[in-house]
C-alpha cells in the first residue's frame, strides 16, 4: 500500500483535533499503518522547541527567532520521524506542517515567502505533503471557539487581524496548488465537515 504524507491545517478553533482522529481511523480501516504527529513537535527535541515557541511567557521573541525555532523543530521531525516512517511504508498524518509557517510567520508576521522557502528547502529537501486538508474558518469564529478552551499560547493571544492574515495566506496557497490542497468549510457541523474530508480522501488517495 502506497504510503502518503497527509497534513491538516487551519486557524485556531477549526476543529483539527476531532477530525485528526477520524482521518486516522479511516486510513487504518483502508489498510494503512498510520503514524500521527504534530507540529511544532513530534519528536523529543521538537517538543522541547515547541514549549519555547508557544509559551505565553516569551512576548519578547522576535519573528525571526520564532521562524527559525519552528524550522529547527521541523528539521528534526523530518529527519527522525517523517522520512523514516514514509521509507518504512507508513502513512504519516500530521497536524500542521510548513503551510502553517507560510500562514502564521509569512501572512501573520510578514516574513517574506522567499525566506521561508529557503528554510523549507534546508529542513525538508524535496519532501512535500501529498495531500493537505485545509479546514477553513473565519478568524473571528475560530478565535471565539478557541477562547472556550482555556489554554492561551502565544498564537491564541494574537489579534484577530493576525489570524485573519494567516487564514488568507492559507487560502492563497491552496488556490495556487489545487492538486495538493482541499479546502473544507469548517464553519459547519463536525459530521458535515467529516463527510467532505472523507470524500476528499476517497478521491485523492487512489
Ligand atoms: P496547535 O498545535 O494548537 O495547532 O498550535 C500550534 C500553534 O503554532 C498554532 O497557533 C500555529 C503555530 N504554528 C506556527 O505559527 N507556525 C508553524 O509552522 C506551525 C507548525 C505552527
Amino acid at each position: 500500500m502506497k504510503p502518503y504524507f497527509i497534513t491538516l491545517e487551519g486557524v485556531e478553533g477549526a476543529g483539527k483535533s476531532t477530525q485528526m482522529k477520524r482521518i486516522s481511523g479511516w486510513l487504518a480501516a483502508q489498510g494503512h499503518t498510520v503514524v500521527e504527529s504534530r507540529e511544532p513537535g513530534g519528536t523529543h527535541i521538537s517538543e522541547m522547541i515547541r514549549d519555547v515557541v508557544l509559551h505565553g511567557d516569551h512576548p519578547e521573541m522576535s519573528a525571526h527567532t520564532e521562524l527559525m525555532l519552528i524550522f529547527a523543530a521541523r528539521a528534526q521531525h523530518v529527519h527522525e520521524l517523517i522520512r523514516p516512517a514514509l521509507d518504512a511504508g507508513k502513512t504519516v498524518l500530521c497536524d500542521r506542517f510548513t503551510d502553517a509557517s507560510y500562514a502564521y510567520q509569512g501572512g501573520g508576521r510578514g516574513i517574506p515567502e522567499r525566506d521561508i522557502a529557503t528554510l523549507e528547502q534546508m529542513a525538508q529537501g524535496d519532501l512535500r505533503p501529498d495531500l493537505t486538508l485545509l479546514l477553513d474558518l473565519p478568524a473571528k469564529e475560530g478565535l471565539a471557539r478557541a477562547d472556550g478552551r482555556g489554554s492561551e499560547d502565544r498564537f491564541e493571544t494574537e489579534s484577530l487581524a493576525f489570524l485573519d492574515r494567516a487564514r488568507r495566506a492559507y487560502l492563497a496557497r491552496a488556490a495556487g496548488d489545487p492538486s495538493r490542497y482541499v479546502v473544507i468549510d469548517a464553519a459547519r457541523s463536525v459530521t458535515r465537515v467529516w463527510r467532505d474530508i472523507q470524500d476528499a480522501l476517497e478521491q485523492r488517495l487512489k
